[in-house]
């Protein structure tokens, strides 16, 4: 590390010093040097004649003012300042880069055989100097020059206003966007594609052409994701009311990148792993996450493109936003309770381990190094959750009158949070004040619930205390505004109306202070409390539930999410207890009745079969290692797998007859169909510790006709460590090794293989001719898969797992520190561990914390581990 890299403050944020209308870019395409020629109309705003601007990683070859050669600047590795600034100027900037040895996937370079960028967050200034800001909002018109053969598509924001060929082989296309926005949403591609090609009318009659490019060969992969963004500008209209604004909408999709997808303006640049299926390559959640990704980045046009954020430190007002937009999109097109479970699984594991470790930061972070490091379950996720609290408190109907004034006052600025919190308490007229807290507030709010009965004065007491331990970023907290969604039930499954004060109380509590209580009257026998119902607050709950309410809220719940949760919380019950009883080497056990109720609900006529499969899948190995300080790891394991040979014991024969009830002749990705092949595979997952097991997964894994179901077998093979596991992987690998994105399911299974030589195959695996650690999809695959999910292997007591990953680390930190840094979260967590594991995790970082060209994504993450 040459110098320490800096760290930047939210109060420190200060408006520019100059502005710029407008930029003209041109780009001469070549794959080892791209000559960018950057012309710009800027605007002092403020008293300075020096103009900084952002440059690094690229060659200055020119600098011009009003046309005028200009040698008053100074060039660091960071920035360019120009003096001797006039009032307002024409700016001009020459630079070259290479795109060709771009790994790191910021800024211009080279994916497969095509061009493309990425800009988000601080990636443009990778491809010139400029006001690389969100704050900074420019009209831009942007000429791409390339060789014709190999690129026939130039493509950037906005409309194709012109092009033309040149003597040379090479042609160029000019683009023009007429909507103003900041450097990190500018995008351009160039390369040789299919496109599909099809049209939506938007509600006010306008016609816009969608294109989605992909790699030559892959059309009939491409449907899907044209599907869905026809459903998501739909559901945007019906829903939010809002429209597109451009006539083309365009959608690349690239091999190598090193996120999800992104919302460049007219241009989205998606990971092909967010595009590209079909019913022999994809499996129901690939498609599931196409819809999600594809609607998450139109839905950005308007929460992210048209509102921008005014600094990064503002990162969740779009993204949180946005999240909540598509979690609704497809729990509005699905099933509501599914996608509800699924997100608060990732909320309890990932996110309040997030939480809990050195990067702990509020939705709205008060200081970041590298803003790359960001882009979080906290910022995303969390962020999410704090608008859907909104939506809770404020209702439907308030919450779009809310919508409506944030665009109203905010199109075509740059916002903070602040603004989306007083829109919406403008518009609903509800108290926000304290509410505000959950942006600047870390850390998971630990809440504890006790209840009393009073039979004499027929009332009925919930008490919630609340406190939210300290986290490294924040030594004090204070109590937060939490809406606890809550219903009364009688014994005969009946609603008990909530009476407080003489008042009906409604479902949500205002809980603000760090004790209160809630005296429901007129409660004529003692109720059972369904709590914190849909999750209504990112909250640990503290309740001390008797096993015959969970079982009773298990079946009478009117509503999926109480039901399934009240599974969980009787399933973590017993695995605590189980845990506890492998560590003093007792006998591990599930009572009768635990048995029988998750009976009841896999025999259940009413229930859905995707929400049955739901109810019978019990929680990660990871989200259990949250409870627990010392985590164990092998205990943990063993508990996980003791309760799925239990479960499979008693329920054979049911289990065994729905699996074959459940098969369907034709494939086909409709909801009801995802759902019984769900539920037939969680039957799978648990038929395959049994007796048949070898059987029906060999027999599964050579009839299957689609993706999911080929998926579901070597995935119980893998689990199950079935004898068969070997022959299947082969199977697959002689037939999909062409496929970098199909191999990536193997890969996967490699990462996770929870065999005692895991470690071995997987070094072995990294030299198969489908594996690249320049490919992130391929590197997550393999590598993030045994890092993250891999527990038991990972954190073997010998620190091999430690060593290898520091090893990788120390490769990708050249390569592409951003990758590298989303796969080092795992280890920054030491603390949660034993004596002899934090030792060992410690000496890896210690070592990362030394290498001369640390990055600073890493820098940061490791500086803070090491001093918490
Ligand atoms: N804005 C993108 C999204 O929400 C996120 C993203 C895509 C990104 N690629 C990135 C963020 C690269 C940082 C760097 O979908
Ligand atoms: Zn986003």
């Amino acid at each position: 590390m040459t110098h320490q890299p800096q760290a930047k403050y939210r109060k420190d944020y200060t408006s520019p010093d100059f502005t710029i209308s407008d930029l003209d870019l041109t780009f001469d395409l070549f794959d080892q040097e791209t000559t960018v020629t950057a012309v710009s109309k800027v605007i002092k705003q403020k008293d300075n004649s020096t103009l900084t601007l952002d440059g690094e990683h690229m060659e200055l070859a020119g600098i011009q003012i009003d046309g005028v050669e200009w040698s008053a600047y100074e060039l660091t590795d960071t920035n360019l300042h120009i003096h001797d600034l006039p009032k307002e100027f024409e700016l001009a900037i020459i630079t070259k880069v290479n795109p060709s040895e771009n790994t790191a996937l910021e800024g211009l370079y080279k994916s497969g055989g095509a061009f493309c960028t990425q800009c988000e967050a601080e990636g443009f200034r990778r491809i010139t100097y400029f006001l690389d800001r969100p704050d900074v909002l420019a009209k831009y018109t942007t000429t791409v020059i390339a060789d014709k053969e190999t690129n026939p598509y130039l493509l950037s924001n906005g409309n194709r206003v012109d092009s033309g060929d040149l003597d040379n082989g090479r042609h160029w296309v000019k683009w023009s966007d007429p909507h103003p926005k900041p450097s990190y949403l500018f995008a351009l591609v160039a390369g040789q594609f299919d496109v599909l090609r099809d049209q939506f009318t938007t509600m006010s009659g306008r016609k816009v052409d969608l294109e989605i490019f992909v790699d030559q060969g892959n059309l009939d992969r491409a449907p899907h994701a044209m599907a869905s963004l026809i459903n998501a500008m739909k559901w945007d209209e019906e829903r939010f009311g809002l429209e597109y604004d451009l006539d083309i909408y365009m959608i690349v999709a690239v091999d190598f990148f090193n996120m999800g997808a992104m919302e460049n303006k007219g241009l989205n640049v998606f990971n092909s792993k967010y595009v590209l299926a079909n019913d022999q390559t994809a499996t129901d959640t690939d498609y599931l996450g196409i819809e999600a990704v594809i609607g998450h980045e139109y839905f950005h046009n308007w929460t992210g493109n048209r509102i921008t954020c005014r600094d990064w430190f503002q990162l969740s007002l779009k993204e949180g936003l946005t999240v909540f937009r598509d979690q609704e999109f497809s729990s509005d097109l699905g099933s509501r309770a599914v996608n509800r479970i699924n997100n608060v699984r990732i909320i309890r594991g990932p996110q309040f381990a997030e939480d809990a470790s050195p990067m702990s930061h509020p939705i709205r972070p008060e200081t970041v190094i590298e803003m790359n490091n960001f882009y979080t379950l906290t910022v995303y996720e969390k962020g999410s959750e704090v608008i859907r609290m909104i939506h809770t408190l404020l209702g439907e109907e308030n919450f779009q009158k809310g919508m409506k004034l944030y665009v109203e006052r905010h199109d075509g600025t740059a916002a903070t949070c602040d603004d989306f919190v007083a829109a919406m308490e403008d518009a609903s007229g509800v108290d926000l004040q304290q509410f505000r807290l959950w942006y600047s507030q870390s850390g998971t709010p630990q809440v504890k619930a006790t209840t009393n009965y009073d039979q004499q004065n027929r009332t009925f007491t919930l008490q919630l205390t609340q406190a939210t331990a300290a986290t490294q970023d924040q030594p004090e907290k204070q109590a937060l505004h939490i809406p606890m969604n809550v219903e009364l039930y009688a014994q005969d499954g009946s609603i008990i109306p909530m009476v407080i004060n003489d008042k009906p109380a409604g479902n949500i509590l205002n809980f603000t202070q760090d004790e209160q209580s809630f005296v429901f009257e007129n409660v004529s026998e003692k109720p059972v409390i369904s709590l914190l119902r849909e999750f209504s607050a990112p909250i640990k709950l503290h309740y001390d539930y008797s096993d015959e309410d969970l079982m009773f809220l298990m079946v009478k719940a009117q509503n999926e999410f109480a039901c399934w949760d009240a599974g969980q919380n009787l399933i973590a019950k017993y695995l605590r207890q189980n845990i506890a009883a492998f560590q003093t080497d007792k006998e591990l056990s599930l009572p009768q009745s635990v048995l029988d109720a998750f009976k009841g609900i896999l025999l259940s006529e009413t229930l859905e079969p995707a929400f049955i499969s739901e109810m019978l899948t019990l929680p990660s190995q990871n989200e259990v290692a949250g409870w627990f300080k010392p985590v164990d790891v092998d205990a943990i394991a063993e508990a996980l797998g003791f309760m799925k040979r239990a479960i499979a014991a008693e329920l054979v024969e049911e289990l065994t007859a729905m699996y074959h009830n459940l098969k369907q002749d034709q494939y086909s990705v409709e909801h009801d169909c995802i759902g019984k092949r769900s539920l037939r595979n969680t039957c799978l997952a648990y038929l395959a510790v049994t007796d048949e097991g070898e059987k029906l997964v060999t027999a599964q894994y050579q009839s299957a006709n689609n993706m999911t179901d080929t998926m579901a077998a070597m995935s119980s093979a893998n689990q199950a460590q079935l004898a068969c596991r070997e022959s299947l992987m082969k199977d697959f690998s002689d037939k999909w090794s062409h496929d970098g994105l199909v191999m990536d399911k193997w890969f996967m299974l490699q990462g996770t293989n929870p065999a005692n030589n895991a470690l071995e195959m997987i070094k072995q695996t990294m030299s198969h001719t489908a594996f690249s650690l320049k490919n992130p999809n391929r590197t997550r695959s393999l590598v993030g898969a045994f890092f993250g999910q891999n527990p038991v292997n990972f954190h073997k007591i010998d620190g091999s797992g430690y060593q290898f990953a520091s090893e990788i680390l120390i490769q990708l930190n050249e390569s592409n520190p951003q990758v590298a840094s989303r796969m080092i979260d795992p280890l920054l967590k030491y603390r949660q561990y034993d004596e002899t594991r934090q030792v060992l995790i410690r000496t890896e970082l210690e070592k990362l914390s030394k290498l001369e060209n640390l990055a600073k994504d890493l820098y940061e993450k490791i500086n803070k581990a090491l001093e918490a």
